[in-house]
């Protein structure tokens, strides 16, 4: 079984996607960590965010093992991660290591932006996580807040919306709802509820076969 989770950034997705590969007993990978990686690894050697045939060669050669997991969390990460993953062909170098945890067997659950439309459109279930910008930049300010950076919640809604924007027009592989995914909207849901209807979700497409 794949279970395919995308959506924004903040709205409960990665929360969602740990408990529910819990839930399943599935192998779990955040795929946005290998765009992080690939963005901190670039700022750490010096590399510039466009230079793409340079960043393809980071991004194929990258070790997780070398990041700690507050670099990757930062907004400066963030941000650099999503420049980054407008770019083919750091997409390409990043592929095949996905598409690999994908059918491995016994199944996979993988979250990110184009899962359930370029990394595993095979899909058995497919999520769209999303929550309203306001609730999303509220929660996303107070995980930062816990980091110790100094940040005001207007600037996170503003760094957001330009994360969305940058995400959903890029040529390459689009953030996007697949046309078979189910919508979770998390704006007005605890962290458990969410949860609870993200599983509720997945079984219903399960028990339709
Ligand atoms: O989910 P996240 O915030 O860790 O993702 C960081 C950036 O990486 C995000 O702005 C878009 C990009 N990303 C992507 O393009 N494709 C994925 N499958 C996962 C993340």
């Amino acid at each position: 079984m794949i279970i395919a989770i995308d959506g924004t950034t903040a709205s409960g997705k990665g929360t969602i996607s740990k408990r529910l590969a819990a839930w399943y007993g599935l192998p779990h990978m955040d795929t946005g960590r290998l765009y992080r990686a690939t963005a901190v690894a670039a700022l750490k050697k010096g590399v510039a965010l466009d230079d793409e045939d340079r960043l393809e060669k980071v991004a194929a050669s990258l070790d997780l093992d070398d990041f700690d997991e507050a670099e990757l969390r930062t907004a400066e990460a963030g941000k650099a991660a999503s420049k980054v993953s407008a770019l083919p062909k750091v997409r390409q170098a990043l592929y095949e290591l996905q598409r690999a945890f994908a059918l491995q067997d016994g199944g996979a659950l993988l979250d990110g932006r184009d899962i359930g439309t370029v990394i595993a459109p095979d899909a058995d279930v497919k999520l769209w996580v999303d929550a309203d910008v306001e609730q999303r930049g509220y929660r996303r300010w107070r995980e930062l807040l816990g980091f110790g950076e100094d940040v005001s919640l207007e600037q996170v809604i503003q760094q957001l919306r330009e994360r969305d924007q940058r995400d959903q027009n890029r040529k390459d592989a689009p953030a996007t709802m697949a046309a078979d995914a189910v919508l979770i909207d998390t704006t007005d849901l605890t962290i458990e509820a969410a949860v609870e209807k993200a599983l509720a979700a997945v079984e219903a497409v399960l028990a339709r076969g």
